[in-house]
């Protein structure tokens, strides 16, 4: 994994992308990172933390890891992530709201951070949503189905308990970890089970 693009949208969890990136970065990934206006909505909710969607400040988002991240707007359609041809070797959606989830289950390709996903199931590169909402509805489920038909990894937010979290940090680490397992990446965040 040499290049991940990640897509930040307005579901509950910004916290989640707030640790994912930082790792991917220390793992030695370059991020190409783009987030919709609703994900800065709920980080200024969740987080207090004020940034614009269009240009963010990324240190304020990710410390130091900023330093490896580059920043495409939602409406750059243009950007080289929209093409198959450029080398983006996997794309994660974290937090994935229901409403890019539809999207995405109907190819819409409305902004950047659908098409990016959409290029990774057309070219069979690895796309792991990670949808966050509950209760489910039907279509929600449906959605989940299709895209996972169509090859995505539909990892939902869902952190467990069985490492003995003591913190926040402790359940976002559960959720990053399975996220960067699911590319290949080993790292040790968490007490993984059978390792005590
Ligand atoms: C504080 C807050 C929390 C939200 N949480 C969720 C959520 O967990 N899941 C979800 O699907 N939508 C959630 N939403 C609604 C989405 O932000 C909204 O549907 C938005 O249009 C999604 O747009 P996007 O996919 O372009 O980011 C939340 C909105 C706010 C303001």
């Amino acid at each position: 994994m040499k290049r991940v693009f990640v897509g930040m949208t307005g579901a509950s969890g910004a916290r989640y992308t707030l640790a994912l990136v930082p790792v991917l970065v220390g793992a030695g990934i370059e991020v190409a990172f783009s987030m919709s206006d609703s994900a800065a909505k709920v980080l200024r909710l969740e987080e207090e933390i004020v940034v614009d969607a269009g240009e963010p400040d990324l240190e304020a988002l990710f410390g130091k890891a900023a330093a490896g991240v580059q920043f495409f707007p939602q409406d750059m359609v243009e950007a080289p992530v929209s093409s198959g041809s450029f080398a983006v070797d996997a794309s994660i959606l974290c937090p994935l709201s229901m409403g890019t989830l539809g999207s995405i289950a109907a190819g819409t390709s409305a902004n950047l951070i659908e098409r990016a996903a959409d290029v990774m199931l057309k070219e069979g590169r690895p796309l792991v949503l990670v949808p966050r909402e509950t209760p489910l509805s039907l279509i929600h489920l449906e959605n989940m189905v299709r895209v996972a038909r169509a090859g995505a990894v539909v990892l939902p937010a869902a952190p467990a308990f069985y490492h003995h979290p003591t913190s926040i940090d402790d359940l976002v680490r559960h959720i990053v970890t399975k996220i960067t397992d699911r590319l290949g990446i080993r790292l040790d965040l968490i007490q993984r089970w059978g390792e005590r």
